[in-house]
């Protein structure tokens, strides 16, 4: 199978999928009765690579490399700058293997000339690719994606995974942006994202288990007859936020997978993440009910991270970033086993 049809299936089973958020019932936020904070004095500004972004809030990467995502690259970039979020684009790897699909990529840079834009590629890229990558699109940072379990269960995926880490070391001395290393859906373990901070990473954008799911999707593309349970695998979101935050402090964690709900951007800003990415939800409410739908979408997902700050009494992410939080249930078990403290 080509990498175009790959992509389309992908964008297919993402749309058809059913939604699923992550699991944030073991993260409790504390009701603070006395908030000296009002809605309208809140700054949502944040860092996260070294980036100032106006938003804590973006839409990671999706797509692109195949005809259809031309438009899809475009209107997804049309919501970011309506509603001033960063934007990631998907993998560029088509594209650095065949020019023709440049053009699906840099349609994000002439709807959204002055966004924070991230460009995308993975691990297996070299230098010269990721700098490429970076041009295509006039990137503000990169990402480099890992998906290890998803090419296990691809037929046409990878098996051997040797060489990532000095190859990721490369891209990080070459490339002249800021580096963010990120998960597509089975979150990063502490002791990997030290290996990441040691190599000079800006960022770790963990993509925790409980959004997309995208072994489950391999399966289903391959009409797979492995157990189910193997698709359950992965680190839950909210326990990787915290083993990348041990593993790699002083090193920007961004959380993504699932995060779909103004209070689970909230929970996650609140485990100490310095931005929040939206994938899934983000494509299926564009191709099934329009540009429109996923401005209202995204605009209600800032209103509620918006009550719950007033409602801990944060006025800014930062000040959102140290609240209280009370650790319960299997997340905490999984904390004192690991050792882990938040
Ligand atoms: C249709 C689709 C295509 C994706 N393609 C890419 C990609 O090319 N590169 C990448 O780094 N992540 C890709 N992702 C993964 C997302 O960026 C994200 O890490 C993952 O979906 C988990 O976040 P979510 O639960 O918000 O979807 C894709 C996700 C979807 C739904």
């Amino acid at each position: 199978m080509t990498r175009q049809a790959r992509k389309l299936e992908h964008l297919w089973h993402a749309v058809r999928s059913e939604m699923r958020n992550a699991d944030f019932s073991d993260i409790n936020l504390v009701n603070n009765c006395l908030p000296e904070t009002a809605i309208c004095a809140l700054d949502l500004s944040t860092r996260a690579a070294g980036l100032k972004l106006s938003r804590p809030v973006f839409i990671n990467a999706i797509t692109g490399g195949v005809e259809e995502s031309d438009s899809i690259n475009r209107e997804l970039a049309l919501v970011a700058k309506e509603c001033s979020l960063p934007f990631a684009v998907g993998s560029q790897m088509a594209a650095l293997e065949n020019p023709h699909y440049s053009k699906t990529f840099e349609v994000v840079r002439d709807a959204y000339p002055d966004g924070v834009v991230f460009a995308n590629i993975g691990a297996y890229a070299d230098p010269d690719m990721a700098r490429r990558a970076v041009e295509m699109v006039r990137a503000d940072a990169l990402q480099v994606h890992l998906n290890v379990p998803q090419e296990l269960m691809m037929a046409e995926g990878d098996s051997d995974f040797r060489g990532y880490i000095r190859r990721i070391e490369k891209i990080v001395g070459a490339v002249g942006v800021p580096v963010v290393v990120k998960e597509v859906g089975f979150g990063i373990a502490r002791e990997q994202a030290a290996i990441l901070k040691g190599i000079g990473v800006a960022a770790i954008d963990v993509g925790g288990k409980g959004g997309t799911n995208f072994m489950q999707i391999e399966r289903r593309r391959a009409h797979l007859k492995t157990n189910e349970d193997l698709t359950e695998w992965g680190i839950p979101t909210a326990i990787a936020l915290l083993e990348a935050a041990s593993g790699a402090p002083g090193v920007d964690i961004i959380a993504s997978g699932g995060v779909n709900t103004g209070l689970l951007a909230a929970k996650a800003l609140a485990l100490g993440a310095s931005a929040v990415g939206i994938a899934g939800l983000a494509v299926k409410i564009l191709l099934s009910e329009g540009a429109e739908a996923l401005i209202a979408r995204l605009r209600n997902i800032e209103c509620e991270l918006k009550t719950v700050m007033v409602m801990t009494g944060a006025n800014s992410i930062d000040e959102l970033r140290s609240v209280p939080v009370v650790i319960t249930g299997k997340t905490r078990e999984w904390l004192e086993a690991r050792g882990i403290k938040k």
